[in-house]
């Protein structure tokens, strides 16, 4: 019989940063410096949460909290991790966070291109509410996304 998988949400840490630079360059054509992962913690530490698979980091996700409203800035599952539910399981755990702070709706920007994160927002109930043109570095659009809670 096989051991049972313990995953774990909880919030990220100065100390998860190299860990969260590495998995970064596997899911991120741009990463964020050193310095804007401090600074990001810094200001808003109590909006990244981190996912651990038998104490290994699996995936992370980032959120601001604007008054009532939470909005999404990154959400990344490393490479090996893929497919298995895992990021479906963090951002379900981020809505439950984000519910009972009193959250009434969660936004998020995504790629025009990137389908599989789209698939995974809208299997989470996410409504495309429109595109930003050019939004990304790229010009790239963005495709707006919103999930209410009931
Ligand atoms: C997008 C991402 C977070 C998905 O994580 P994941 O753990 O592989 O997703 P899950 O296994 O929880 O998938 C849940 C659902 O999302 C959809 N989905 C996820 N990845 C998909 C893909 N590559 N192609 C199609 N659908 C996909 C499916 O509907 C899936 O449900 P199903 O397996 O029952 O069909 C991951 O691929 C990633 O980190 N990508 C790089 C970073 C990124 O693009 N982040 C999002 C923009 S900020």
């Amino acid at each position: 019989m096989g051991q049972e998988t313990t995953k774990k949400i909880r919030l990220m840490t100065r100390t998860d940063i190299p860990a969260v630079m590495e998995l970064d360059k596997e899911a991120f054509p741009i990463q964020w410096p050193l310095a804007a992962w401090e600074e990001e913690l810094t200001k808003h530490g109590d909006s990244y949460l981190c996912l651990e698979v038998d104490n290994v980091l699996a995936g992370y996700a980032g959120f601001w909290w604007v008054l009532d409203e939470v909005q999404v800035t990154r959400v990344a599952i490393g490479k090996a991790f893929r497919g298995q539910g895992l990021g479906a399981f963090l951002m379900e755990g981020a809505k439950e966070q984000a519910q009972k702070l009193g959250s009434h709706f969660m936004t998020l920007e995504v790629r025009e291109s990137n389908t599989g994160a789209r698939k995974l927002y809208e299997k989470l109930g996410f409504k495309s509410l429109g595109i930003r043109p050019h939004y990304y570095e790229n010009k790239e659009n963005a495709v707006m996304m919103e999930w209410q809670f009931k």
